[in-house]
Formats: C-alpha cells, sequence, structure tokens
C-alpha cells in the first residue's frame, strides 16, 4: 500500500507522515527531501537558479518514480504537488490520498517568515489565492481529513482508521 499526503503548506503533511510512519510500519518519504537529494540543492535554492517550472518538472518525474516503484510507503508531497502535471489523476490512480484540510489562517499563522519555503515571499493575500485555487486539486483526495483543532496524533488516527476500513 501506499499513501500519498497532500495539502498545503503548514498542513502537518511531514509531522502527521511521521507519526503514520511509526504506526503503520512502513517508511516515510519526504519528497522534498528527495528532491534536494537528487540535485543536490535546497527547494529555495532549485527555485532562484532554475525557476518554479524546472522545480515542478523534477518534483512530478521524481513522484512518478515513486508511485511506480514496488513497496509500501507513505508520501509526504510538496504543498503544490497535486497541482501540476496531472499528479492527483497519477497519485489517485496508484495510491491512496490523503488531504490534510485547515484553513488558510491557520496554515498563514504557521509558515510566515519561513525562508525554507519560497512561495511565502508571495505575501498573504497573494498566497490566500494560490490556496483557494489549489482547493479543487486537493479535494480529490480519496479521503479529507479536517485537521482543524486537533492534535497530530488524533489526525494519524482518523487516517489509520479510514485505511483500516477500506482494506476490508
Ligand atoms: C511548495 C511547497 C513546499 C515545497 C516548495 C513548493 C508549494 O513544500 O515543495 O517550496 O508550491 O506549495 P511544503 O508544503 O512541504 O512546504
Amino acid at each position: 500500500m501506499k499513501v500519498v499526503l497532500v495539502g498545503f503548506m503548514g498542513s502537518g503533511k511531514s509531522t502527521v507522515g511521521k507519526l503514520l510512519e511509526r504506526e503503520l510500519r512502513i517508511p516515510l518519504i519526504d519528497l522534498d527531501s528527495l528532491i534536494e537529494e537528487r540535485t543536490g540543492k535546497t527547494i529555495p535554492q532549485i527555485f532562484r537558479e532554475e525557476g518554479q517550472e524546472r522545480f515542478r518538472e523534477i518534483e512530478s518525474q521524481l513522484l512518478r518514480e515513486l508511485l511506480s516503484s514496488k513497496g509500501s510507503f507513505i508520501i509526504s508531497t510538496g504543498g503544490g504537488t497535486p497541482c501540476h502535471k496531472n499528479n492527483a489523476e497519477e497519485i489517485n490512480r496508484k495510491a491512496v490520498s490523503v488531504f490534510l484540510y485547515a484553513p488558510f489562517e491557520t496554515l498563514w499563522e504557521r509558515i510566515k517568515g519561513d525562508t525554507n519555503r519560497p512561495l511565502t515571499k508571495l505575501g498573504k493575500e497573494k498566497l490566500k489565492e494560490l490556496y483557494e485555487n489549489r482547493l479543487p486539486f486537493y479535494t480529490k483526495a480519496h479521503l479529507t481529513v479536517n485537521t482543524e483543532g486537533k492534535t497530530a496524533e488524533e489526525v494519524a488516527e482518523e487516517i489509520k482508521n479510514y485505511l483500516k476500513r477500506r482494506e476490508r
């Protein structure tokens, strides 16, 4: 089984991914970390030196590589992953996808001023627009979890229960 976590920046994909890794006893692969490993560059560096379009190409290529490989794992994606290059469809064909929903204001409070996320430079208004444009892609996921007011443990538990129900 492959489980893919999607959602906007700051939605808790990495944190929830780590909990699921322990709970489900399958490894977590962080797509951004894999991109950094393979390119030998940090995400901000790729954006700065090669541009966002090139970043999206690398991201989609590595995502496809993971999805068509054998084995069970969790993929923690980047906030834009399912919104480009038909990635949402590809994810749904090969894995179980989970959208971690949170309202924009909650996410903004977590990500503002984070220099490791090049898109935060857009500022609050533009980022809110991006968030709204991305919602239709995120909601293609098999499961949407409203994370507002929940701990990462509670979110992971919900996902685990859903996966159990699906297996039956
Ligand atoms: C991006 C989100 C980032 C990273 C890159 C672009 C986006 O991942 O992939 O900075 O387009 O929203 P996180 O969601 O883990 O911050």
